[in-house]
């Protein structure tokens, strides 16, 4: 498993992103949080930001959309040149069908999970998805503390996806830190958001290579 690490903005200083993103160029991917207000209780940004945003950085885009009705919403941001995407199957009417639209239009399609929504009943539309998300707070917002009641989901999805011998990736969201990436790292995630733990910090860089650096130790302790 190759570990990814993916600074998430929402905790950037959002009147200077430019500078803000080029503090991460070794990033994997720039994590981008759409949010509507519906889906949950809090506003950010929409498609004109985000085209901005891919044309000021050479990092590739990994949009996470908190928003009702993906199905209408999401294949837009792939055809913008997001090279990821992913929407909550708690909010989508079709997933498969929009897990197809979205690779179709030359993006990883990716599906997330909130915390209390469980994976079994998904299992047979893993192969539909180039990456899983399990929440590892309820989204909404930046700095929350990290639920480790969900190491067992984490642990269950990695089994799932070695199951079916899928290349797919999984990715955690919500309270990882350099005091619970190994945590994660160890239950099987291979792609690891942060957002207050690299940019509430002096130098997000530094903080990039150091939550790489121990998750990539603790991924040799993962079982699978
Ligand atoms: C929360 C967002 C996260 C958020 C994570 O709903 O999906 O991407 O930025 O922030 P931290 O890493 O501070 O928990
Ligand atoms: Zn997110």
């Amino acid at each position: 498993m190759t570990v990814q690490i993916n600074p998430s903005i929402l905790s950037a200083d959002f009147a200077r992103l430019a500078d803000e993103v080029a503090q991460v160029r070794n990033a994997d991917w720039l994590h981008v949080d759409v949010m509507d207000n519906h889906f949950v209780p809090n506003l950010t940004i929409g498609l004109p930001v985000v085209e901005s945003l891919i044309k000021a950085t050479e990092t590739p885009i990994d949009m996470h959309l908190m928003i009702e009705d993906p199905d209408r919403w999401a294949p837009a941001y792939a055809e913008a040149g997001a090279g990821s995407v992913t929407f909550h199957v708690e909010a989508a009417t079709a997933p498969i069908k929009l897990a197809r639209d979205l690779r179709a239009k030359g993006a990883r399609a990716s599906m997330a999970l909130r915390p209390a929504t469980p994976i079994e009943p998904y299992e047979d539309l893993l192969p539909e998805l180039d990456m899983l998300l399990v929440m590892t707070v309820e989204p909404g917002f930046g700095g929350q503390s990290f639920l480790d009641i969900m190491l067992p989901k984490i642990r269950r999805t990695r089994q799932l996806i070695a199951k079916h011998g899928l290349q797919m990736w999984l990715q955690v969201d919500g309270g990882v830190s350099a005091k619970t990436i190994e945590m994660c790292a160890e239950a099987g995630a291979d792609v690891f958001v942060a957002g207050s733990a690299v940019f509430d910090g002096r130098d997000p860089g530094a903080a990039v290579d150091r939550l790489r650096a121990l998750a990539t130790g603790a991924a040799g302790r993962c079982a699978h």
